[in-house]
């Protein structure tokens, strides 16, 4: 008899996902690459720069949206969810750059807009038609409210579009109703009560799969999920008129953040765990602010209702939290022990950064933003690195005749989003190589002469020095990839210290970050050996460690222990 080894007591490890540790590259594809010399990035620019993010040891990319759109949201306003505006090439390129990233080992996520669509695409269409028209249901009609006059229909409730602030409802003269639309009366809201809807979403999502994308990052959820019953916002008692955005004036807690998001979303990752893609894992990161009064508890909601195997929401916190040690000691022991209970497959999900915030060193100042980079790149989970961070790239102030951005209306400063949405610095050439064109569809940072690719690639204290770095550090250690994360008491109320760990890996790494401006001396932080600095004057050298560390002022550094 054949002698059966015992299976009992052996655990084989779990096989990760291509989401765990990895670092995500997100490309505006309007300002990556220009290939066609219009003044506009486009499909063919980012296949031109796949080596570059092979090189730069990223593992994956998410594209912004790249589909047929009046561009009223610069693309956010999607008329064909199943293919590729002319300005970004044609749906033949974006296979091409499918399989030129999956041939350099990089994953590719695409975005997806399930809240809205264009007032262009089709469904609306025939969704204004009439009442009685199949699509009728598709989007938010409502009748005007019973105060208005006749001739003088007043929306139905108070809410407000997201972009300018101006009152959230259109009046349509053809069906003599109002549309409802949370971001610009070009992007009407879906009717997400709709069953017919969330079957449409979920066939755009199989057309994406089929072809061989990884995933998604999946647009704006929270507005999916309006009180059903359109009760007014609560006005915001903590509202400045002249410094806050005009949609700030309302705390919106009807208008979207209703508990029916978690069952859509539920739904749509569901779609991914199909037979038709087992054999490759897919993955979606859904954005959503949190804007309770706790955001641990927002996020892990998130992680209880969609499958968290093949989901995650972004963590904001490199947003929104204070630059401050407490605050981040504080968030990131209870959001990764919280994590850990809800499932081991729970996968965070880090951005510090995105085309609707203002950039890092804009937000930090360099130093901070240095610092920054160094803690995001040793957390746990994915990573989200948005185009140009990698140089330290910062908002540029656009000339009021060059505005693009339908949000800079509702913007106090009158810029919306545009400055962070600026061409890519690739080299001190002309356009700084983003494009051959006269004039680029947003001006160049003045300063892309000293901060570009060609120009950091060769300085060993750039900021793109120090992410390649860090990217690659981070690829080659699991503990780094894969580990846990602990909070330390490192004795010092403004470092921030926190240690990484794998089972069955003896590499321990520790991450210390001084939030302060003034040099900070640890004599109790038990390291043994420097790694890496994230300040280009450091002073910190294996021969001192035995002593203590001394921090400089916002020095972010990583030793083992
Ligand atoms: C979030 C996107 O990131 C932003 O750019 C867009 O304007 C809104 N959602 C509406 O789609």
């Amino acid at each position: 008899m054949a002698n059966r080894s015992p299976r009992i007591g052996l655990l084989s490890p779990r096989v990760k996902r291509w989401p765990e540790g990895a670092v995500v590259y997100h490309i505006y594809p309007r300002s990556l690459q220009d290939g066609n010399g219009d003044g506009v990035g486009d499909l063919p620019g980012v296949i031109d720069r796949l080596d570059y993010l092979a090189d730069l040891g990223v593992q994956a990319l998410w594209l912004s949206p790249f589909y047929p759109s009046p561009m009223a949201d610069f693309g956010y306003d999607v008329s064909d969810y199943c293919n590729v505006h002319p300005l970004f090439g044609t749906l033949k390129d974006f296979k091409r750059l499918l399989a030129g990233a999956h041939k350099r080992g990089l994953k590719v996520m695409v975005d997806l807009v399930p809240n809205h669509t264009s007032d262009q695409h089709e469904w609306f269409q025939l969704s204004r038609l009439s009442q009685q028209s199949p699509y009728s249901r598709w989007y938010i009609w409502r009748d005007p409210h019973p105060d208005s006059l006749p001739h003088m229909p007043l929306p139905p409730n108070n809410w407000r579009d997201a972009l300018d602030g101006s009152s959230a409802w259109e009046w349509d003269q053809g069906r003599q109703q109002f549309y409802l639309h949370s971001f610009n009366k070009h992007q009407p809201d879906l009717n997400w009560a709709n069953p017919d809807v969330r079957d449409a979403m979920k066939d755009v999502m199989r057309f994406w799969l089929d072809m061989g994308v990884d995933g998604f990052r999946v647009d704006a959820v929270y507005w999916m999920a309006k009180d059903p019953l359109l009760r007014d916002d609560t006005p915001n008692p903590d509202y400045r008129l002249d410094a806050d955005p005009r949609y700030d004036a309302l705390l919106h807690n009807n208008s979207n953040g209703w508990p029916g998001v978690y069952s859509y979303l539920a739904g749509m990752a569901d779609v991914l765990r199909e037979d038709a893609y087992k054999d490759s894992p897919r993955f979606m990161v859904t954005e959503a602010y949190p804007s309770g009064h706790n955001a641990v508890s927002d996020y892990l909601l998130f992680y209880m209702a969609m499958n968290p195997k093949v989901a995650a929401p972004f963590n904001f916190e490199g947003l929104s939290l204070p630059w401050e040690a407490a605050s981040w000691r504080y968030f990131l022991q209870t959001f990764h022990q919280h994590l850990s209970e809800v499932s081991p497959y729970c996968v965070a999900s880090y951005a510090f950064g995105n085309h609707d915030q203002s950039r890092l060193v804009t937000r930090l100042g360099e130093l901070p933003a240095r610092a920054a980079a160094l803690m995001q790149l040793t957390l746990p989970g994915m990573i989200f690195i948005y185009y140009g961070e990698e140089l330290g790239m910062h908002d540029v102030h656009i000339p009021p005749d060059r505005i693009q951005d339908p949000a800079a209306a509702g913007d106090p400063a009158g810029q919306g989003r545009d400055p962070e949405r600026t061409p890519m610095q690739w080299s001190v050439k002309r356009n700084a190589d983003f494009s051959t064109a006269a004039k680029t569809w947003l001006p160049l940072a003045l300063d892309y002469k000293t901060h570009n690719v060609t120009t950091e690639r060769d300085d060993p204290h750039s900021f793109f020095t120090m992410y390649r770095g860090l990217i690659h550090l981070r690829t080659k250690s699991p503990v780094l990839r894969y580990g846990e994360l602990s909070v330390l008491d490192v004795g010092s109320p403004d470092v921030l210290g926190f240690v990484r760990t794998k089972a069955g890996e003896t590499d321990r790494y520790v991450t210390l970050i001084n939030f302060a401006d003034h040099p900070v001396r640890l004599t109790n932080a038990a390291v043994r050996k420097f790694v890496v600095s994230s300040h280009p004057r450091s002073k910190l050298h294996n021969a001192l460690l035995e002593s203590g560390v001394e921090l400089l002022p916002h020095e972010g550094a990583l030793f083992l222990e």
